[in-house]
């Protein structure tokens, strides 16, 4: 009796551990196809990281205010381009209701953005995109809490790239997370999506 009672219990406890794995796993693989984002609860939060001029900026600096971030790095070939000139015509046909939206460029890669190259790469662009970097340690944080994936991929000659989720967050006016807008999304879905937000 006591035998097969151990046995159960062993056996339960395999099933138990065997179902929270894939439960894990499961959730990896949908992150990764989703941008980052697999589930819509705790997404965001606090955060400490480097502004353009040097100053700490945190979640504080956007209290009642809507925003869109997304997370990438400044030597990047194509995403990340491609993803702030979306983002200025996104800014162009919300028009005055895009006013009080901040749109916040995270970098993924701390080694290489520092404060002054995230500068003089977004004077380019639209100044109501914001430029944020941090510590090794402040991005480390920034990526786990907003669910963003981002790994360093080294490239011959030395050289490495970033291999990070293409999705921009949306967080309304009291910072809780509504959704993404995704890479592929064209900009009439976009700008809807962002409606949600800046009308909040
Ligand atoms: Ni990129």
């Amino acid at each position: 009796m006591r035998a097969l009672f151990w046995t159960r219990v062993i056996a339960w406890s395999i099933a138990v551990i065997a179902s929270v794995v894939v439960v894990v796993l499961a959730t990896g693989v949908l992150e990764r196809e989703t941008g980052g984002t697999g589930t819509t609860a705790s997404v965001g939060g606090p955060f400490a990281l480097i502004g353009t001029d040097g100053q700490t900026v945190t979640e504080a600096d956007f209290a009642g205010r809507p925003r869109a971030m997304f997370f990438g790095f400044t030597h990047c070939p194509d995403v990340c381009p491609t993803t702030l000139a979306e983002a200025e015509g996104w800014l162009k046909a919300l028009g005055p209701a895009g006013d009080d939206l901040s749109i916040v460029f995270v970098s993924v890669d701390p080694e290489r953005d520092t404060p002054e190259l995230m500068k003089s790469y977004l004077s380019a662009f639209d100044p109501r995109i914001v430029g944020l970097t941090g510590t090794p340690e402040q991005i480390a944080a920034v990526t786990k809490a907003y669910r963003v994936y981002a790994r360093k991929v080294e490239l011959e000659g030395g050289d490495y790239t970033m291999d990070h989720s293409a999705a921009v967050l949306l967080f309304d006016k009291n910072g809780d997370f509504s959704g993404t807008v995704d890479y592929r999304d064209p900009q009439e879905k976009a700008v809807e999506k962002l409606k949600t937000i800046v009308g909040s």
